[in-house]
């Protein structure tokens, strides 16, 4: 038997209590029950995204929430302002392109984070720009972006602030309303703790004015059916929804509010916190920021004479921990320990020992148990 770990910034852990939901058998769509099912679960989303604007589901992964943004708030040759500090900004930028966007491009060194100052600049010189699209936690680094800073600037303005927290929402801090975030686009196979499969956008009142103006073609994607069907007094979507997905969050949300959002966020900060320090024990190099924002993902930067490939496979097929390599330009220079969702304590101590037994079989010089300890540490810390 070999019992592995999913540690990976998605998919994620799924609670036994979520997997038991989803088992349940299929119920129709077009129900009382499903619509009360339905009204609950945008509520509980509402509660985790901090919003009162409404909140739209699809099925689809993340990107599809971020095309549905696109081409929702979007007109041919559109002037928009794209932020790219990673893989998943540049995903933006990519979108923009495929949609024949004229987009202003704000690029960063991988591991760094957005200035909002260049946002402001960038703003008051293209005084035509309608939206700007930005990253909350960007997964490819581990970097979390000063998002309260950019919704402030962006607020000033125009034009909408949209933001991908794919892997950010439920994990680092986000206040949608009172950090003037326009639009926000996630997904369910990170912190929110279920199997891969449902994306989400919350979007706001300026929102919805540019995307009555939008003329870039959708269907499936169009905002204004979905909102039809979540505005109606027994809640729906237009076609027809991924039901067991759809049971599997009305659980996970649950055990979301009964721990409480701040106290998710805290826990988060604190696996993150711990993986940090175990790092830095081990005499390893962060990639992400040192930084207590940085609660979704902990990016490290592969050892000298380590083979990334090798140390992550060491540490799923010896000693049951799944990790992630990096991405794009990073693959192969980091590794990523993903801590957004259903983690705890005993995730990051299993994690920290697999990492070290995986170095110490490639003859990297580590003193077992060290990583450990400091984890061990971090944790009584915070407990006193
Ligand atoms: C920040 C971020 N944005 C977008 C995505 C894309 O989401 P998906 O793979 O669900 O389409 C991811 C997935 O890892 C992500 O982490």
């Amino acid at each position: 038997m070999k019992k592995k770990i999913l540690m990976t910034p998605g998919p994620t852990q799924v609670p036994p209590e979520v997997l038991t939901a989803s088992s349940r058998p299929v119920i129709h769509h077009r129900t009382r029950e499903y619509s009360e099912l339905f009204a609950r679960v945008i509520d509980g989303l509402k509660y985790v995204f901090r919003t009162d604007n409404d909140v739209l589901v699809f099925a689809s992964s993340g990107t599809g929430a971020m095309e549905s943004a696109v081409v929702n708030l979007c007109s041919p040759g559109d002037k928009v302002i794209v932020t790219a500090c990673g893989k998943f900004g540049e995903r933006w930028q990519q979108m923009a392109e495929a949609f024949g966007l004229d987009a202003v491009v704000l690029s960063y060194e991988y591991g760094t984070a957005v200035d909002p100052g260049d946002v402001a600049r960038a703003l008051a010189d293209n005084r035509d720009a309608s939206v700007v699209f930005t990253t909350h936690s960007e997964t490819s680094t581990g970097v979390v972006n000063d998002i309260e800073a950019i919704g402030g600037i962006v607020a000033e303005s125009d034009a909408v602030l949209v933001v991908d927290a794919v892997s950010g929402l439920g994990s680092a801090e986000l206040n949608t309303d009172d950090w003037q975030v326009d639009v926000v686009v996630a997904g369910s196979q990170k912190a929110l703790m279920i199997p891969p499969g449902l994306a989400f956008a919350a979007v706001s009142d300026k929102a919805w004015d540019l995307v009555e103006r939008s003329r870039l073609p959708k269907y499936y994607f169009d905002w204004q059916k979905a909102r039809d069907g979540v505005r109606r007094d027994d809640p729906t979507t237009p076609y027809t929804p991924a039901v067991s997905l759809t049971v599997a969050l009305d659980a996970a949300l649950q055990l979301i509010r009964e721990e409480g959002i701040e106290a998710v966020i805290d826990r988060h900060r604190r696996l993150g916190r711990a993986s940090r320090e175990a790092v830095k024990a081990l005499g390893l190099e962060l990639f992400s920021p040192d930084d207590d924002a940085c609660s979704s993902v902990t990016a490290v930067k592969v050892p000298e004479g380590v083979e990334d490939s090798e140390l992550r496979r060491l540490m799923r097929d010896e000693y049951g921990v799944q990790c992630a390599g990096g991405q794009g330009s990073m693959k192969g220079k980091i590794f990523r320990i993903g801590h957004c969702g259903y983690y705890n304590y005993a995730d990051i101590v299993a994690t920290i020992t697999a990492l070290e037994q995986a170095l110490n079989d490639l003859e990297y010089p580590v003193e077992l148990g060290r990583g450990v300890a400091r984890v061990v540490e971090v944790f009584g810390e915070d407990a006193s």
